[in-house]
Order: C-alpha cells, then sequence, then structure tokens
C-alpha cells in the first residue's frame, strides 16, 4: 500500500498547480482562483495541508462532497477543516451552511463553525472514523455498554436539534454525517439542514442505526435487543409527539436507561 506524505503550502501557494485544482474544483480556475485568496486572507488562514484518505491526485484532503471540498488549514499552530465550496455546487454561498452550523452549535452540536465567506468555511477538524467501523472495531467486555454510549451520545444530540427545530436532513445517510472522534460522535455538515422542515432528527437516526441501516440487526444485537417491533412502536409515537416522556421512551426501546 502505498501512502502519500502530507504536503504543507502557504496560503498564497493554493492558487498554483496542483493545488488550485482543489482551490476551484472541479476545474482550474484562475479568476476564481484569485477571489478566493483574498477571502482566505481576510479570514487568516496561514497554511494548507494536505493530508486525508480522500485523494485528488497525490493531494489528500479530508473529504469531498456536491458541496465543497475539506482541507485542513493552519493558523499558527492551529489545525482547523477547511471547506472550500466546489464550483459546481448548487448554491452561491458558503454563509446559510455557516449560520446553521452555528445554531447547531449552540446547543453543542456539529463541528464549531469559525468563520465563513461566501466560498469557505472554517470549521474545527474532527479527526475519526465513521460509526459503523467504530461499532464493528468493539469487541470483548463492555462492548454492549460502548456501543449503549455511542448511540445515546448521539440520539440526544439529535434531540438537541429537534427541539431547536432544526432538521439536518441528511441523517438518513449516517455513514457519512456521523464521525467518531474518540469516542465521541460529532453529526457533521449542515448544508442541507433548515428551520423550515418538521425536525425528524431523532427520528431518522433511530430508524436508520436499529432498523432500516445496513447494520441495524447486528447494531440491535449488540445493544441487547432483537426485535423491532416495540423500537418502531415507540418511534411512532415520537413521531406524534416529540415530547421528553416519548423520546425517554424510545431510548428505553434500544436499551438505554437515562
Ligand atoms: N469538520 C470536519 N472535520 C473533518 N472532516 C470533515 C469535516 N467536515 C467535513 N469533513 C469531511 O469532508 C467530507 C465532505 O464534507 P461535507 O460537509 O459532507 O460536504 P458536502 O456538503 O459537500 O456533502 C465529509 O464526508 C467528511 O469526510
Ligand atoms: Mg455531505
Amino acid at each position: 500500500l502505498s501512502q502519500t506524505p502530507s504536503e504543507q503550502i502557504s496560503t498564497d501557494e493554493f492558487v498554483r498547480t496542483p493545488y488550485l485544482n482543489i482551490l476551484t474544483y472541479p476545474s482550474p480556475n484562475l479568476r476564481i482562483a484569485a477571489s478566493r485568496l483574498r477571502q482566505l486572507k481576510k479570514i487568516g488562514v496561514e497554511r494548507i495541508v494536505f493530508d486525508g484518505r480522500t485523494k485528488v491526485g497525490r493531494l489528500g484532503l479530508l473529504g469531498i462532497g456536491t458541496v465543497g471540498v475539506v482541507v485542513q488549514a493552519r493558523i499558527g499552530e492551529s489545525i482547523y477543516a477547511l471547506k472550500v465550496r466546489r464550483l459546481d455546487a448548487n448554491r452561491e454561498s458558503m454563509l446559510k451552511e455557516f449560520e446553521l452550523t452555528q445554531l447547531a452549535n449552540r446547543v453543542g452540536v456539529g463541528p464549531h463553525a469559525y468563520t465563513a465567506t461566501k466560498d469557505f468555511m472554517l470549521m474545527q477538524c474532527i479527526k475519526g472514523v465513521e460509526l459503523d467501523q467504530y461499532i464493528r472495531a468493539l469487541k470483548g467486555r463492555g462492548t454492549r455498554e460502548s456501543v449503549r454510549r455511542v448511540v445515546h451520545l448521539l440520539l440526544n444530540q439529535c434531540r438537541k436539534l429537534d427541539l431547536l427545530d432544526l432538521d439536518h436532513g441528511q441523517l438518513s445517510d449516517l455513514r457519512k454525517h456521523v464521525v467518531v472522534q474518540g469516542d465521541f460522535p460529532y453529526i457533521i455538515d449542515f448544508e442541507s439542514a433548515s428551520r423550515e422542515r418538521t425536525p425528524k432528527n431523532v427520528t431518522t437516526a433511530a430508524q436508520h442505526l436499529f432498523i432500516g441501516g445496513r447494520s441495524s440487526s447486528f447494531i440491535r444485537r449488540l445493544v441487547g435487543v432483537s426485535e423491532p417491533d416495540e423500537i418502531l412502536e415507540r418511534l411512532k409515537a415520537y413521531k406524534r409527539e416529540r415530547s421528553d416522556e416519548n423520546y425517554v421512551r424510545l431510548l428505553g426501546s434500544v436499551g438505554i436507561v437515562s
């Protein structure tokens, strides 16, 4: 397995090939690059670090989505995640995502969002693994408790978003939108979030974890619940009324006593 070493550049070098391919992904554009360089200077980004499992050519990234490509950025010794708006993104600006991420941050959810411009969002860098990977790597004594704990932490964050009337919008794809760093699950990517919809964070995440997701039967077994019937009932009740009581009952049906 060939391991590409990480590469660091000063922000000024971002407009040069091959880095330009990332700055104006998916196609190099010098005019747009110049405007973007100004934005980066304004927010004080000093260096870009290309390191991560996702590759564009030889350059490593934290990830690529449909709206942005995410690289590591440095200001002094601090490392951040920098989301760079794709040229082909279906939105004009990162500012709405920034606002909604900040809103989630108010209740302690999401990577901390520091600042944003039209084409960038600077946020806390989360280095971790997918939830599935985290759960599958657990073994031995304490596995059940660890699974319950991580699921509880995740559902509590979903509950906080529900109470805030902020629907994340993409929790059906937990694989891509939850990163476990250490033992803590972070919900990332608020690009599809909205305050205009009925919040479905708890129900969507729980449905994916325990009923419909790829690992749902495995997870049910790990937390000590064999049949999905009771969970389904509790989900329906919570959907009808998003009360504390219904939330606690839902937790109970997946083996979590709070
Ligand atoms: N704060 C972050 N820290 C570390 N990696 C991140 C962070 N935000 C996003 N990523 C990585 O970048 C990928 C794409 O980011 P995402 O916000 O999902 O973009 P999009 O809105 O285009 O879907 C994610 O799947 C994840 O791997
Ligand atoms: Mg995404």
